[in-house]
């Protein structure tokens, strides 16, 4: 029988807080139930967390337990080309050439870049502003169809295909035009503190970080925001209970139950059932991740082959890319 070659799907998280719920709902999730439909590239976007200021020795620990814990979200080093961004130069070697295909007015745009330069006032370097140009670069080296993130990287996969398709419409056919895949629950996951923002490591009260421990797990959602009204009802209302919502979301995610379904398990109980009930579900959920991780962590020997083999199969692949693209544009070859 002839064989079908498979789609390619590419994603990375930045090393830069350790791994949370946001992100294992958001995208980590996803990533792992897609394993065998898909050729699937996986990677730390450590180059990506420079832009903000980082303690190196920390970022070299969150490099390495970061790779642990994808392994122990179910993505098999087997299965998947997974390694570290700076362990492949061809990242900024096509950020360069793209960023001479990116305008000023596109990357000024980036809600991203926006709310960033807001919060780190201080330093707004170059870096930050060219952030979706290298982000291009990691999705266009491997030709990816597919590119599964949370609802907040939509805008920079949209740059990404416009990039794509202005270098294309100069060069030919060099690029493959990825999509986003944006998954319908989970894709936007509210800190439990702030319904209103995103969960982030930057409010960590209202964080789950897959690393918690299910006492942590158990005292933020006992803490977390309900809604002002006086109902006290489970009842999915993004607009009058986000806060409600957003657990109902982490539940209907995690135990892939309807809103329906969840506010028939909860009628009649009000928050102080449900609340303790949406923390076990994580708990239950973090615990195997937690404790395979725990024991990945302790083997640095076999982190760092997989880093190794990661690093050479992701290398061949963006080879073959950026060399294609030197030619396009003109480079002199040896
Ligand atoms: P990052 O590191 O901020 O987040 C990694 C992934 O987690 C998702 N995510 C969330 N999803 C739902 N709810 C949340 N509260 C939440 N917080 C984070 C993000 O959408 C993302 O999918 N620029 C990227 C990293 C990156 C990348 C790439 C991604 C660099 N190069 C190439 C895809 C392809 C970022 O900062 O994600």
């Amino acid at each position: 029988m002839e064989e079908v070659k498979k789609k390619r799907m590419l994603s990375g998280i930045q090393p830069s807080g350790d791994l949370h719920l946001g992100n294992y709902l958001g995208a980590i999730k996803n990533w792992a139930d897609r394993v065998d439909e898909y050729e699937c590239f996986y990677f730390m976007a450590d180059l990506h967390t420079i832009t903000v200021r980082q303690d190196p020795a920390e970022l070299r620990r969150r490099s390495i337990n970061q790779l642990a814990q994808y392994i122990a979200c179910g993505l098999d080093p087997e299965k998947n080309v997974l390694f570290l961004q700076s362990h492949v130069p061809a990242h900024s070697q096509l950020a360069w050439v793209l960023s001479c295909y990116t305008m000023f007015g596109e990357l000024s745009r980036m809600t991203q870049f926006k709310d960033k330069s807001a919060k780190y006032s201080d330093n707004i370097n170059s870096g930050l502003f060219t952030y979706p140009v290298l982000m291009a670069a990691d999705i266009l080296l491997y030709q990816a169809d597919y590119v599964p993130v949370g609802e907040d990287q939509k805008q920079h996969v949209e740059l990404c295909r416009d990039i794509a398709q202005r270098f294309n419409s100069v060069y030919g056919d060099v690029f493959k035009v990825p999509e986003p895949l944006i998954n319908k629950v989970g894709a936007r996951i509210y800190g439990l503190t702030t319904p209103g923002a995103k969960m982030s490591k930057s409010v960590p009260d209202g964080c789950v970080f897959l690393m918690d421990s299910p006492d942590d797990i158990r005292r933020k959602f006992k803490r977390a925001v309900t809604d002002s009204d006086r109902e006290n009802c489970v009842r999915f209302d993004k607009e009058n209970k986000p806060g409600v919502a957003n657990l109902m979301n982490i539940y209907s995610t995690l135990t892939g139950k309807t809103m329906e379904q969840i506010e028939a398990e909860f009628a009649g109980q009000g928050y102080g059932s449900f609340k303790p009930a949406v923390g076990e579900a994580v708990i239950e959920a973090m615990r195997p991740i937690r404790e395979e991780a725990e024991r990945l962590i302790k083997d640095k020997a076999y982190l760092d082959d997989v880093y190794r083999k990661g690093a050479e199969a992701a290398s061949y692949v963006a080879g073959k890319t950026l060399r294609k693209v030197y030619k396009k544009v003109g480079f002199y070859q040896l």
